[in-house]
């Protein structure tokens, strides 16, 4: 049977991709080793690490004043790795909350601060509405999660928040768009959605962002960057992974057409959707609906529940909703394909 996966996160790896790593798990560059077996070390290593920073600095067209270190300890890590890096942040950082990453990401900022740290939580207003609580805040910092996978939320206009300075947990829609990063800070992402496998997060930060007292060696960003993400053995197959993966969105056109692609593709299941307003429910409001997780639920409990059985026996894989909020969830990132999704539109026609 085909698998179509349409999972959050560990997600889809485009074809030609895994086709390339499988030859390459075999033989790699002709060396007549496995690519699992490079040492961290050689210099085979050291130019692919750097093949991968050069990509991603051309891609998302990181200015450079900027950093990149590979980190390990997913994106929950960088919920210590930050306040450790910037003891002063406490006092100077609003949030704005719009979804369960982002209050798990505050809550151990408080835990690791010792103290109750600024939020603006989402209410659904507008845009507008949602900027003017925010500039108005005197922090000099705010903290956001791009896009909420969960809840399928999705913030993009960095640049209207424009009196403050960001910091961005992008671990669902890194590398689906271009962006301007004059008030960013510092971005993160886990690989495991956009950007290839679980093992690796990518950091990419202002050199003067970093402020770091007395910290152990790993918690260290300036070890790490000192060391160029070589301190201890980095993930080096994740790290390889990464770099097939933006390989690939270079053949495909770089980040503009990858996100025109996203979003027909998101379109086209929203307009289904819309059009058939009286059987669905979609609790985002539109401005905010993300292209990467597009969360909604059938208003008969019933439908739910026969359409994500007869998805899974038809080879339609993660599907489901989070467990926190249930309903379903199609995360369409850069690797499903068009046909994927059409098929997967002509398969939700058969339950309305
Ligand atoms: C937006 C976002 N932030 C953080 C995380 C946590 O990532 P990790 O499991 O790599 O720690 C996830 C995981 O899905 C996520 O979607």
């Amino acid at each position: 049977m085909k698998i179509n996966n349409f999972s959050a996160g560990p997600s889809k790896i485009p074809e030609s991709v895994i086709n390339k790593i499988s030859q390459d798990i075999l033989q790699y560059q002709n060396l007549n080793y496995s690519v699992l077996e490079i040492s961290h070390r050689s210099k085979v290593f050291e130019d692919l690490l750097n093949e991968t920073k050069n990509h991603l600095k051309n891609l998302l067209k990181i200015p450079k004043n900027f950093e990149i270190i590979f980190l390990q300890g997913g994106a929950t890590l960088q919920n210590t790795f930050i306040p450790a890096n910037k003891p002063n942040l406490a006092d100077d950082i609003n949030f704005l909350l719009t979804g369960t990453w982002g209050k798990k990401t505050h809550s151990d900022f408080e835990t690791y601060f010792q103290e109750k740290i600024m939020n603006t939580s989402f209410d659904g207003e507008s845009f507008t509405e949602l900027k003017n609580k925010i500039v108005q805040t005197e922090k000099k910092y705010l903290y956001m999660t791009s896009n909420e996978t969960i809840e399928g939320i999705q913030v993009r206009n960095f640049n209207e928040f424009d009196n403050k300075q960001l910091i961005i947990d992008m671990s669902s829609d890194i590398c689906s768009y271009a962006f301007d990063w004059d008030n960013i800070s510092y971005v993160y992402a886990g690989a495991q959605k956009n950007l290839g496998i679980p093992g690796v997060t990518i950091c990419i930060f202002k050199k003067d962002f970093i402020e770091e007292n007395n910290l152990t060696s790993y918690m260290s960003a300036q070890n790490h960057l000192e060391k160029d993400s070589t301190y201890n053995t980095p993930p080096t197959f994740s790290i390889y992974v990464m770099l097939k993966v933006l390989e690939w969105i270079i053949e495909f056109g770089g980040l503009e057409k990858i996100h025109s692609n996203n979003k027909l593709k998101a379109d086209s299941l929203y307009n289904f959707l819309d059009e058939n307003s009286e059987k669905f429910v979609l609790n985002v409001p539109k401005e905010f609906r993300s292209l990467s997780n597009i969360v909604f639920d059938f208003k008969d409990k019933d439908k739910t529940l026969s359409f994500l059985s007869s998805s899974t026996d038809k080879g339609y894989l993660g599907l489901n909703g989070h467990r926190s909020i249930g309903g379903i969830r199609v995360s369409n990132y850069n690797s499903v394909t068009t046909k994927m999704m059409n098929d997967l539109i002509t398969h939700l026609k058969g339950f309305v």
